[in-house]
């Protein structure tokens, strides 16, 4: 640690520093230490003693960090890359303490870490808001994964792209960006200048964050100019062993960090409680998954880029004709996506659950009655294990010879 890292960042700072007191042995953007040292100004009230005679943090009421470093409980600032690495970087633990805490985690194949330490059961092959709108430091923060279905034998969902949005609270710009394998996989080669495409906003990407990659376990990391919060992102690449951390990482280290409940955001509070209250309130007596399902796909502030996803969303939206309604579909369509046998088996005599999934909620939302998507649906579902509800009215409508238990 020491003047490395500061040489690479001189910008000016805010700090409690008067220049008059510096002599005319300095130039007039450096500090006189009382060794007689000359060393940046921006080296004054940064915590960290720049002159080696501590004299440049002396008297000092603020103390300030340059951009790509983290202020520390103790005021020492340490670079960005330093924090949650499992390394006490500050000496007194306070670039690790938050890491674990303040965490959503989602990893392939694997249920959704919540803020509060829950797992979420969350399978769709949809883009949902795992963060929403949600106060980290200076920042709101939205992070919306779209899984996809991993095709060889396994079938299991994992992270392929991630949006990320933020929102400067004091004045309301905004950056949006979007990263999934490819891109991730360019700025980790060297090829690409940010592990991100730049998707809305006023702000650009270098003004917000510090970027860093690590080939070795294939990762980008994203932080927050002054560490308020970082993400990283894990690549996949078929093949991999289990333990691969594939997926995705948000950590805020602020300290009055409150994570929003669901159904604004998946990574809630305290999520098992808040889907069993919310499911409650509803009156609904149906699985988790289907309150899940059903809030993603209710959800208009998610656009589904994949088209099938599209139109479940659409259909449940437009087509159902009132919540009852949209409640049966959820309940009666989720495990087609969500149900390990049953994707499994849809993946191996079909193409796509998502596909099965949108036919089965064009389906209900026909209130049963139209003749195409109950085909579709039957072709796609026939042979798998029950599908409850939904089989016994496509065997009487339009497949009497359906393999699957009715
Ligand atoms: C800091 O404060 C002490 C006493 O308050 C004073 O003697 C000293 O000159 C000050 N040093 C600087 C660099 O302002
Ligand atoms: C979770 O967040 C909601 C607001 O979205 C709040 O009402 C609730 O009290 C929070 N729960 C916990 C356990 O913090
Ligand atoms: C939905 O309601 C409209 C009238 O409000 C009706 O025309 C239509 O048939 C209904 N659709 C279904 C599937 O029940
Ligand atoms: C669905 O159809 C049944 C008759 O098969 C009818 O009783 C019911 O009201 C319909 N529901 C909706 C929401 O249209
Ligand atoms: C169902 O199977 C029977 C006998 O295997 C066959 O005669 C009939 O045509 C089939 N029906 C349909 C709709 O495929």
């Amino acid at each position: 640690m020491g003047s490395f890292f500061y040489a690479a960042c001189v910008i000016a700072v805010i700090a409690s520093y008067n220049a008059g007191t510096a002599s005319a042995a300095c130039a007039s953007n450096r500090f006189q230490c009382d060794n007689g040292r000359c060393v940046p100004i921006t080296w004054v009230c940064t915590g960290i003693d720049g002159c080696g005679d501590n004299s440049d943090e002396k008297n000092c009421t603020t103390y300030v960090c340059p951009p790509g470093y983290w202020k520390c409980k103790n005021n020492r600032c340490v670079p960005v890359q330093w924090l949650c690495t499992d390394i006490n970087g500050c000496g007194d633990n306070s670039d690790e303490d938050k890491c674990d805490t303040n965490r959503c985690i989602m990893r392939r194949g694997k249920k959704l870490r919540t803020f509060s330490n829950t797992k979420e059961r969350i399978k769709f092959p949809c883009k949902y808001n795992a963060v929403r709108d949600t106060e980290c430091g200076s920042w709101k923060i939205t992070i919306t994964p779209g899984n996809v279905i991993e095709a060889d034998k396994d079938k299991r969902y994992i992270v392929k792209t991630v949006w990320l949005g933020v929102e400067r609270v004091s004045d309301g710009m905004k950056w949006e960006g979007r990263t999934d394998l490819r891109i991730a996989e360019k700025y980790i080669e060297g090829s690409k200048p940010e592990p991100f495409n730049k998707k809305d906003g006023a702000l650009e990407a270098k003004d917000i964050f510090n970027f860093a990659a690590s080939s070795s376990d294939d990762k980008v990391i994203v932080y927050e100019k002054s560490g308020q919060w970082m993400f990283r992102f894990n690549l996949y690449s078929p093949g991999d062993a289990w333990h691969k951390s594939s997926g995705f990482e948000f950590i805020c280290l602020s300290d009055n960090f409150q994570p929003s409940g669901f159904p604004d955001q998946i990574c809630g509070n305290g999520t098992k409680d808040e889907v069993a209250t919310f499911k409650k309130s509803k009156g609904w007596k149906d699985s988790r998954q289907a309150v899940l399902f059903h809030e993603v796909f209710t959800n208009d502030g998610i656009a589904q880029t994949d088209s099938d996803c599209k139109t479940t969303a659409d259909t449940i939206s437009n087509k159902c004709n009132n919540t009852a309604l949209q409640w049966e579909a959820a309940r009666l369509c989720w495990p087609v996506v969500g149900k390990s046998r049953f994707h499994t088996c849809v993946t191996r005599n079909l193409e796509r659950p998502e596909s099965a999934m949108r036919h089965c909620v064009e389906y209900v939302c026909s209130n049963f009655t139209d003749p195409n998507s109950c085909f579709a649906l039957s072709e796609e579902i026939d042979r798998c294990q029950d599908l409850e509800g939904v089989s016994s009215k496509v065997k009487a409508q339009c497949a009497p010879n359906l393999s699957i238990k009715a």
